[in-house]
């Protein structure tokens, strides 16, 4: 079986508005093994305002989750990470280790105000790469100053920003204007990574996975599939360099 990564979840209990409890949390591992995933990137959120949970805390619950998959036959694979929420003192938080990179490599999954302007968002990147982190703009299609614009997409990846779009965003689950802007902006192959955002095991937010890879393999073609689902997430963990829009594998 061809492993298949999530790399951007809340399926870890009660340390957000994911999972409030392991009961969910199982129940979401017995969906994304169905989904075809084997590997999840576990990415609480790092937000202003509320408490969060420590890297430490992040490390301890990633292996709490392997075993509650373990005790349950499900072939998954955790890996500890977070979704960090930039604001301007974040550099000052990473340096002194208070938040946890993906996989502990320079990779960081970053979220904004949807409504956040252009230029903040650029000079948030500069920021993080300033400091030695490669961004990934976590769902994409919720930032309109960046995906309304061919410039501002084509200058965020040229410094060295990745683009990662949910899969319930790919297959309509988030209305026909997202939809419609996910699958362009796969057919242009302007995304490097998939994550289901997964914060229930019901409804929209269960981690859905299998008909956006179907239809990615379908329109766009399986070695493009093949490099969201398994080559870049693979990098990613290794930290190594993940593949920029149009690098073919
Ligand atoms: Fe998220």
């Amino acid at each position: 079986m061809n492993r298949c990564y999530d790399i951007h979840c809340h399926i870890m209990p009660g340390v957000d508005d994911g999972s409030p409890d392991e009961e969910t949390s199982l129940a979401m591992m017995q969906c994304a093994a169905r989904e075809g995933i084997t590997d999840i990137i576990l990415t609480p959120h790092q937000k202003p305002g509320i408490r969060c949970v420590s890297p430490e805390g992040t490390i301890r619950r990633t292996e709490r989750m392997q075993k509650l998959a373990e005790e349950n036959d499900l072939p998954l694979t955790f890996y500890p990470g977070c979704e960090l929420f930039y604001r301007r003192e974040v550099e000052k938080l990473i340096d002194a280790g208070d938040i946890l990179t993906m996989c502990g490599t320079d990779y960081m999954l970053t979220e904004f105000y949807p409504d956040e302007e252009y230029r903040y968002i650029r000079e948030a990147f500069d920021s993080l790469l300033g400091i030695g982190l490669i961004p990934i703009l976590a769902h994409l299609e919720r930032f309109p100053a960046v995906f309304e614009s061919r410039d501002h997409l084509d200058e965020l990846t040229s410094m060295g920003v990745f683009f990662q779009v949910n899969t319930g965003s790919v297959t309509g689950a988030y209305g026909w204007n997202t939809k419609r802007l996910c699958r362009r902006l796969l057919k242009e192959k302007s995304i490097s990574l998939l994550g289901t955002d997964a914060h229930r095991a019901q409804g929209s937010r269960a981690p859905m996975m299998a008909e956006c890879v179907r239809w990615i393999e379908k329109k766009v073609g399986p070695d493009y599939a093949g490099l969201l689902t398994l080559e870049n997430p693979q990098r990613l963990v290794r930290g190594e360099r993940m593949l920029m829009p149009g690098q073919e594998l």
